[in-house]
């Protein structure tokens, strides 16, 4: 593996299978009472987060810990980033303070690529602008293959705004290494323009890719990176695009339901497709402490895990 997680395109087939793997073996410890590793004693991590997240900043909280890393908690918010701080000086302050892997959420696309040439330590990924999730795309496919089996040939249809979405972008990557076939639906004023270049199918008709579909993974409607009108009103968006019982109906019997979350309950998704047995969305939250473990795990080298699950 790569000493950084940047993007989802980072991952060989091996690199991918290795982290779902380890997530396997990690995930028996999450059924332990008693749910700690010390397999990162010694080590730190910092989460470094300039925007708001709840899912990602506990559970990369909650992973380092459960392997016995120290973990610094960095929010922008009432920091000297408000007195103008700069990324790399942010970077810098933490680098003397040793950390060992840096994790990062950040508006700006490209901002861990920066970071990864300003510190000694692993950069990971928790988000940057509207380019990419690769940790969240990891936990999908976790969530996927403990569902469904092995990902070779299923049928993964992604639905909403692909436009404004990094969670989009990094599961067609990870999904397409692993030998899914993937297909984004959306209106076409919200797919980026060169939608054509992804290893993915495109299609503007929700309800054709039903029935053929083995996942049905529901995008949030990111209003607050919309400067213009991407569709009528909100209601026409839900009507054409949006996840409710009937057409949930419509798809295969053993198919299943899953939102990276946070949710627009009502507008991309009906509560109660949300809250039904097909919906994997509380499993993915707690599956995403798991695949983020097996991250940490491997790119800080911790000691073998045979001796200690
Ligand atoms: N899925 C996700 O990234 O959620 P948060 O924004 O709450 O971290």
């Amino acid at each position: 593996m790569k000493r950084h997680l940047i993007s989802a395109a980072d991952l060989t087939r091996d690199d991918a299978l290795l982290i779902l793997d380890t997530a396997d073996e990690l995930a028996k410890i999450s059924e332990r009472s008693i749910k700690k590793l010390p397999t990162l004693r010694g080590r730190t991590v910092v989460n470094l987060f300039f925007e708001d997240s709840t899912r990602t900043r506990i559970s990369f909280e909650a992973a380092a810990k459960r392997l016995s890393a120290d973990v610094i908690n960095f929010s922008a918010k009432g920091s000297s980033v408000s007195k103008g701080e700069s990324l790399k000086d942010t970077a810098l302050t933490l680098e003397a303070m040793g950390a060992d892997a840096v994790v990062i959420r950040h508006g700006a696309s490209g901002a861990p690529y920066r970071l990864a040439g300003w510190v000694r330590g692993s950069v990971v990924n928790a988000g940057d602008g509207t380019h990419e999730h690769p940790t969240q795309a990891l936990l999908d496919a976790f969530t996927m293959r403990r569902r469904l089996g092995p990902l070779d040939g299923r049928k993964v249809t992604i639905v909403g705004d692909v436009l404004h979405s990094r969670v989009a972008r990094s599961n067609v990557l990870l999904l397409a290494t692993l030998g899914a076939e993937v297909t984004l639906v959306a209106p076409p004023t919200l797919f980026p323009v060169n939608v054509d270049s992804w290893p993915c199918e495109v299609s503007y008709d929700l309800d054709a890719m039903l029935p053929k579909s083995d996942v049905v993974m529901m995008l949030r409607v990111q209003r607050e990176r919309m400067n213009a009108a991407f569709f009528p009103t909100e209601r026409e968006y839900s009507r054409r695009y949006g996840l409710d019982r009937e057409r949930v109906a419509r798809m295969p019997d053993h198919a299943i339901v899953m939102h990276p979350g946070p949710m627009n309950r009502g507008m991309e998704i009906a509560a109660e497709v949300a809250d039904s047995p097909r919906s994997t969305i509380v499993e993915q939250v707690a599956n995403g402490v798991t695949a983020r473990m097996a991250v940490l795990y491997l790119l800080l080298g911790g000691a073998d895990l045979g001796g200690e699950i």
